[in-house]
């Protein structure tokens, strides 16, 4: 069993180890706090930022001792989240734990779309008289964004923000997180499949319904900012694009644009009505919790490691960001009710959402930014703490473990 005390064995292959003889090579923690610093990397060290070249890298790191031009072992504390020169395939030492208990707890919540059983919502959907006009449009608005939003944030992911961190435990979560959004993408199109709707009307909404559009034209310059191939961290404005760039997908739209949609399945799901479905949204919560909680952890260690970031002016700007979206997802929560539904009307997404971008703001440091708002829905904050949550629809454990958390004992 690893345990955070462990000491890290040297892993070197032996006709290395021997070539290692100076002292930083010991892992002793006092020795290898002599090894060579790594500070802002020079624009030469940052083209080694994709891994590819990492040995490289290393090497470069050794030449500035004058001890032989060999590999020199990672230092924990010389691990950087951005702009770093460790080797980033070296996950061990550790640095960022917090990154890695999350990548074991995500693993530990493994599952598969069609682990849910859809029988009765085919039926409900089927039935004339089972649904309402209404709820019928909900449903299709929500998979209509849901269908393309989790693509957009698994290219993200693997196109953008991965290369751009230099941290590998990371990095390891960023991997898991990419597979958990293409879960998500093949539960909305498993729903979309089983209950046969229009697969053309469903997936191009995102072209189609303008409150649809409005919220991926919001996202998208950000995130071809960070995977234009010639982009590059290192300098105070690259530096501030990327973490723009995880603001507002951890924040805004993992930790806003999710939320009309999530709270309108799940309401259907307290009123016995499309449950399959609900349960799959069930765990996509769970999921997209962890995901907005782990960028938030990211955005809070690059601040502190950056904190020449955090100007007036970028703070004035995320500001502004954070109003956008909750215009952008009140009109989506106007456009997917326009009446009051399952005990619920646009207008108390408007506080909802109020409440949750203040919630999001407190979280990376900035000021409240709409005082006195309360949760109208104090049920949502149950179901997200599902340490609490017993098996809501009472279908299957939710808190089931998968076979990545075996125990070997
Ligand atoms: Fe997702
Ligand atoms: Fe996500």
């Amino acid at each position: 069993m690893l345990t955070w005390d462990e000491e890290v064995k040297p892993s070197l292959p032996k006709d290395m180890q021997q070539g290692l003889h100076h002292s930083s090579q010991n892992s002793a923690p006092a020795a290898r706090s002599m090894e060579v610093p790594t500070s802002q990397s020079t624009p030469s060290a940052r083209k080694l930022d994709d891994g590819a070249t990492a040995p490289s890298r290393a090497l470069s790191a050794a030449t500035t001792q004058a001890a032989p031009a060999v590999a020199h072992r990672v230092n924990a504390a010389d691990k950087r989240i951005i702009n770093g020169q460790t080797d980033v395939n070296q996950l061990v030492p550790f640095k960022y734990k917090w990154a890695w208990e999350k990548y074991l707890a995500t693993c530990a919540n493994h599952w598969m779309p069609q682990e849910v059983n859809m029988t009765r919502d085919i039926a409900l959907w089927k039935d004339p008289n089972g649904l309402t006009e209404d709820e019928r449009r909900i449903i299709k608005r929500n998979l209509g964004f849901f269908v393309t939003a989790d693509s957009l944030a698994a290219n993200n992911i693997v196109l953008g923000t991965y290369r751009h961190i230099t941290a590998p435990e990371c990095r390891q979560f960023l991997l898991r997180q990419a597979f958990e959004e293409a879960i998500h993408t093949h539960a909305y199109q498993y729903i979309v499949e089983s209950l046969g709707l229009d697969e053309s009307e469903i997936f191009n909404a995102y072209n189609e319904v303008k409150s649809i559009r409005d919220k991926d034209e919001f996202l998208i310059p950000f995130i071809e900012a960070i995977s234009d191939p010639h982009f590059k961290t290192g300098t105070h404005e690259t530096d501030q694009t990327l973490l723009k760039s995880l603001i507002v997908f951890a924040c805004l739209m993992e930790g806003l644009f999710f939320y009309v949609g999530f709270t309108q399945i799940l309401a259907l799901g307290r009123q016995n009505k499309m449950t399959g479905a609900a349960e799959q949204y069930q765990y996509i919560l769970r999921d997209e919790s962890m995901h907005c909680n782990f960028g938030i952890d990211l955005i809070n260690q690059l601040k502190l490691e950056n904190p020449q970031l955090w100007t007036t002016e970028f703070k004035a700007e995320i500001k502004a960001l954070f109003l956008k979206a909750v215009e952008l997802e009140y009109q989506y929560a106007e456009d997917t009710m326009p009446r009051g539904v399952l005990g619920m009307n646009a207008s108390m997404f408007k506080g909802y959402l109020r409440y949750i971008a203040n919630r999001r703001a407190q979280q990376i440091g900035l000021e409240t930014l709409f005082p006195n708002e309360e949760n109208p829905f104090p049920w949502m904050s149950e179901m997200i703490d599902l340490k609490k949550e017993r098996n809501f629809f009472e279908t299957r454990v939710i808190e089931y473990q998968s076979g990545g958390a075996l125990s070997w004992d």
